[in-house]
C-alpha cells in the first residue's frame, strides 16, 4: 500500500471531520460509554476549531490514492494533539508513519522530547513505540470526563 505524506487544507475538512467521528464511533467506542462516544465524536462539528486547527498548526494528513485515510497535528512545537486513523486503514502502519513525522517536526523544532495526551485505545500503540506513562488523567470535553494518558518519548 502507497501512503502519501502532505500538509491538510482547507478542502479537507470534511474528509478530516468524517474520519474523526468514524474512528471514535467504531475503534474508540470499546474503550468508553456511549455517552462519552457521543459527546467525543461531536467534536467533529465544531468546524470552525477544526479550521483553525489547520491553518495555524502543524497538521498533516495520510492519502491512499488520493483517500485521507489518517491525520495527525502538532500543537506548541511538540505536543500531539490529534492522531486518527480511518477505521478501514487500522494497523497499516498509517499510524507509525504519521508518528515518525510528528517526532521529526517536534526535533526539527528544537524540542528534546515529544508529548500527547493519548485515549486508553491508543495507549498500545504509543507504548509500542517507546512511549513512557507520565500519568493517568481524567480529562473534561464539554463537562464530561475522560479517562486518557499523558505519555511522552525522548527524541
Ligand atoms: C492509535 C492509532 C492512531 C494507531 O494507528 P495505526 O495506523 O492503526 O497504527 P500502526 O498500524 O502504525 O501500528 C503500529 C504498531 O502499534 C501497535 N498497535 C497499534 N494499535 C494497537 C492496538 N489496538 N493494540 C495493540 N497494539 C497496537 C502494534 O504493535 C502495531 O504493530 P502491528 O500492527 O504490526 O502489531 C489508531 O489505532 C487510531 O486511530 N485509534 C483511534 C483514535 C485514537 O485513539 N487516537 C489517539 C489519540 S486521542
Amino acid at each position: 500500500m502507497d501512503i502519501d505524506y502532505r500538509e491538510a487544507t482547507l478542502e479537507d475538512l470534511p474528509e478530516i471531520t468524517a474520519i474523526f467521528r468514524d474512528t471514535i464511533r467504531t475503534v474508540n467506542r470499546k474503550d468508553y460509554s456511549e455517552k462519552q462516544i457521543e459527546v467525543w465524536s461531536s467534536g467533529a462539528d465544531d468546524l470552525k476549531k477544526w479550521q483553525e486547527r489547520i491553518k495555524k498548526l502543524y497538521f498533516i494528513v495520510a492519502e491512499v490514492d488520493s483517500q485521507i485515510v489518517g491525520f495527525s497535528y502538532l500543537k506548541n512545537g511538540n505536543y500531539i494533539d490529534g492522531m486518527f486513523v480511518h477505521k478501514d486503514f487500522q494497523r497499516r502502519t498509517v499510524g507509525s508513519k504519521l508518528l515518525r513525522i510528528m517526532e521529526s517536526r517536534a526535533s526539527i523544532n528544537g524540542h528534546d522530547v515529544i508529548k500527547s495526551d493519548v485515549s486508553i485505545t491508543a495507549l498500545p500503540f504509543f507504548d509500542s513505540h517507546y512511549y513512557e506513562v507520565e500519568k493517568k488523567q481524567k480529562k473534561s470535553f464539554k463537562g464530561m470526563g475522560f479517562e486518557n494518558y499523558i505519555v511522552y518519548r525522548e527524541l
